[in-house]
């Protein structure tokens, strides 16, 4: 008998066919709409393996009406969603999508970075409502980018991707991350920091950390009051990591310049959220890793890792390879 499996959106073509060659299986057939949680308690009684994207939540209640699941594939790098260690308790190995998206994360941050700097959006808006009348000297003046300090919060694939980037901006680039990293200060020539002095001299700031106890509510209102008023927040890795009230605070009350967001505390954001009455920020819906080549190699990758693990291979990614000790 065939391993079955619940995928829990339409995914590409390329990555269903490697489902299909190996396993029965049921989608969640849309692309506007996440699986209702009843749905997905539904698939979860009698499958064998579950591919999920970040907007399923794989928590305890679920796993225990799980009994024979054997593998969450999360088609995301981050698998914040799942409880892993609910997870390895019960032998279930939990697979993510790291490395493909790198490089396309990091040029999102980018993107939000000079946005937010330099104010596109809202000088597009601005045009667009017929406001632009004549040029002025200080008409929607915003920061430079060339020659700035640029701190960032979790040095690892993506924090370094977008450190990369900076060299051509012949941008000073400090790090704080769990661990120095001494080999790359010495080839890319960065700096190693402590929060504090991180925040307190950067003229942006990039966070890339997972979202983890440690990391949630990372950045308070404490740590956006030690910015510079000039400065400015790019936030590509997840909402919780900073105080979304705070961060509208200090927005609001011009205690830094501004922001570009991917993520939010809630997503999506929700309709009332006070961060859309603001002009200084820039908001993105969750699309860091979205360009098709990303994506399609994303959902190939999570394919692969599914079916790897429920025909007994070691899947190439795996969370929590201590369930195969
Ligand atoms: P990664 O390679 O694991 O890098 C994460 C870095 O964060 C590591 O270098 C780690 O430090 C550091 N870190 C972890 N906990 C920390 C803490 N408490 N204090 C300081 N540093 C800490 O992950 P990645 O591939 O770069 O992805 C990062 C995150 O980006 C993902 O988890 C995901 O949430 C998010 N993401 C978002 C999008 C999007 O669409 N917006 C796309 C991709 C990823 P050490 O190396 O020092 O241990
Ligand atoms: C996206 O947010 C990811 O974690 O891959």
């Amino acid at each position: 008998m065939k391993p079955k499996v619940f995928v829990t959106r339409v995914i590409p073509e390329e990555a269903l066919n490697i489902i299909a060659g190996c396993c029965d299986y049921e989608v969640w057939e849309s692309e506007t709409q996440a699986v209702p949680r009843s749905v997905l308690e539904a698939k979860a009684e009698d499958v064998d393996g579950l591919y999920t994207l970040l907007t399923e939540k794989v928590d305890k209640p679920l796993l225990d009406i799980a009994p024979r699941l054997k593998v969450v594939s999360n088609m995301a790098v981050g698998f914040d969603n799942i409880d892993v260690d609910e997870c390895t308790k019960r032998g279930i190995l939990v697979c993510n999508t790291p490395g493909v998206l790198t490089e396309t994360t990091a040029d999102l941050a980018w993107a939000l970075l000079m946005a937010a700097a330099r104010r596109v959006t809202e000088a597009e808006r601005f045009l667009r409502e017929n406001k632009w009348t004549t040029w002025s000297p200080m008409l929607l003046t915003g920061m430079d980018v060339y020659g700035a300090t640029l701190g960032i919060v979790g040095f690892g694939r993506i924090g370094q991707a977008v450190a990369r980037r900076a060299k051509g901006f012949g941008m000073k680039v400090l790090y704080y991350s769990n661990t120095a990293k001494p080999d790359l200060e010495a080839s890319m020539g960065v700096e190693r920091a402590t929060l504090e002095d991180l925040l307190r001299t950067s003229d942006f700031v990039s966070i890339h950390v997972p979202l983890t106890e440690e990391t949630r509510g990372m950045i308070g209102w404490r740590e956006l009051s030690m910015m510079k008023q000039t400065a400015v927040l790019v936030n590509t890795a997840r909402g919780q990591v900073v105080d979304e009230q705070a961060l509208c605070r200090a927005l609001k009350e011009k205690r830094i310049f501004a922001a570009g967001l991917d993520v939010f505390d809630r997503e999506p954001l929700p309709a009332g959220s006070p961060l859309r009455e603001l002009d200084n920020v820039v908001l993105l819906p969750h699309i860091g890793s979205a360009s098709v080549a990303t994506r399609t190699k994303m959902a190939v990758m999570a394919a692969r890792n599914l079916t790897q693990a429920l025909s007994g291979e070691r899947p190439e990614h795996i969370v929590n390879p201590e369930v195969l000790a």
